[in-house]
């Protein structure tokens, strides 16, 4: 794959290697926002059934992305919604806990705390290992603590600070022993990592869509498998009630759901804006493949994980990390303020999480990027 930087417009200076943080959106994507904005110019053209086809199409296109049928897919503003809906439909027996592992991302951790409070039970946290490969160890550590009493796991296929790759075959494999619902945030893989949820046997998988998506703010994917059909939305939208396309007749009050995951739906599901851009960003994606993105910032990596290997840096095992999100524990003697400085100054663009340093490329990304990463890191004491 070739890099595809005409495709954005980020300024020509920049070294931007933070899509971790939030994603630039291709030229065909704004467009696509700005032709949404101009369809309230005139209301005429959008009868009732636009409202449901556009979604539709959406939902048939993610699921080309994971797997899965348009039907188990749902429509949602965050990630914390998503999850929200996830785990308060997991249903708790006497004694059972949820399971995560430690700084899990703020959306679903709340999530799993509010669980464990209606229910009174227990989150048992998986700390992360104090080392700099941590993928092998830890990843032990989630597969041994599974047993009958774990109601749930929530996971990241890719941990948003420090980049380590869970397995989750092997820890799908231990929950289906169990009955244990694995729910992953896809926020920080899908769409630069390949997933099936079908073949991993995935309960939830929940998108935010302006980070690997390549989308807008403000709206994301969730997949629901059979078990979540029957559960209880967080919401009462109307637009999720059986024959909700029929204006007419909207007070007959249908008491029955949509099929599927459409009762997850959030209200004002058709964002007349945001749809199309979504919509433009996945067929992007999926037009270049997930795998030769992925393959297209590996090779970028190259030379950056040769430099921090002549510096002394472990360097997690491939099979724990991607080359999406790659994460490196700043030595002590590095102030990350000062480095965030020095970096700015250079024009590039990268995050902190915790005390690792984040370096999140995607195909706009050049050699040249890496290159001035490598040149002022070079210039500190590492
Ligand atoms: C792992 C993960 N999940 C979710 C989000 C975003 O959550 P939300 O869509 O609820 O704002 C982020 C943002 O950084 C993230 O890293």
């Amino acid at each position: 794959m070739k890099n595809q930087k005409h495709l954005f417009q980020l300024p020509e200076n920049v070294h931007f290697l933070n899509c971790a943080y939030m994603s630039p959106i291709m030229k065909s994507v704004e467009e696509a926002g700005i032709e949404g904005i101009q369809r309230k110019r005139n209301p005429i053209p959008l009868v009732p059934a636009k409202f449901f086809d556009e979604i539709e199409q959406l939902k048939q296109t993610f699921g080309l992305l994971i797997q899965a049928e348009a039907k188990q897919i749902a429509i949602i503003p965050s990630a914390s919604y998503g999850l929200e809906n996830a785990i308060s439909n997991v249903p708790c027996q006497r004694g059972q806990h949820g399971l995560l592992v430690s700084d899990t991302f703020p959306s679903g951790y709340f999530a799993a705390k509010n669980w464990s409070k209606k229910h009174q039970t227990e989150i048992i946290t998986i700390e992360v290992p104090n080392q700099a490969k941590k993928g092998a160890f830890w990843n032990e550590k989630i597969l041994q603590a599974i047993n009958e009493q774990t109601a749930f796991v929530l996971l990241s296929h890719i941990h948003w600070m420090y980049g380590t790759q869970f397995q989750l075959d092997e820890i799908s494999k231990r929950c289906q022993e169990f009955g244990t619902y694995l729910i992953i945030d896809g926020t920080q893989s899908v769409g630069a990592l390949e997933i099936d949820v079908k073949a991993l046997q995935i309960d939830a998988l929940i998108c935010s869509g302006y980070k690997w998506l390549l989308g807008p703010y403000s709206m994301g994917l969730a997949y629901y498998n059979e078990r979540f059909n029957q559960g209880i939305p967080i919401e009462n939208s109307w637009m999720n009630r059986l024959n909700s396309v029929d204006f007419a007749h909207l007070t007959n009050y249908e008491e029955n759901y949509s099929a599927g995951a459409g009762r997850y739906n959030v209200g004002q599901t058709s964002n007349f804006i945001h749809t199309p851009m979504l919509l433009k960003s996945i067929e992007q994606i999926l037009e270049w493949k997930v795998d030769e993105i992925q393959n297209y910032v590996k090779k970028l990596n190259e030379p950056l994980l040769d430099f921090l290997a002549n510096q002394g840096f472990e360097v997690e095992d491939e099979k724990y990390r991607a080359n999406h999100l790659l994460s490196f524990q700043l030595p002590q003697q590095i102030s990350s303020e000062n480095l965030l400085n020095e970096f700015k100054k250079h024009q590039l663009y990268l995050s902190v999480r915790g005390t690792s340093l984040r370096i999140s490329p995607h195909v706009y990304n050049t050699e040249d990027d890496i290159q001035q990463l490598i040149h002022v890191l070079s210039q500190q004491e590492i």
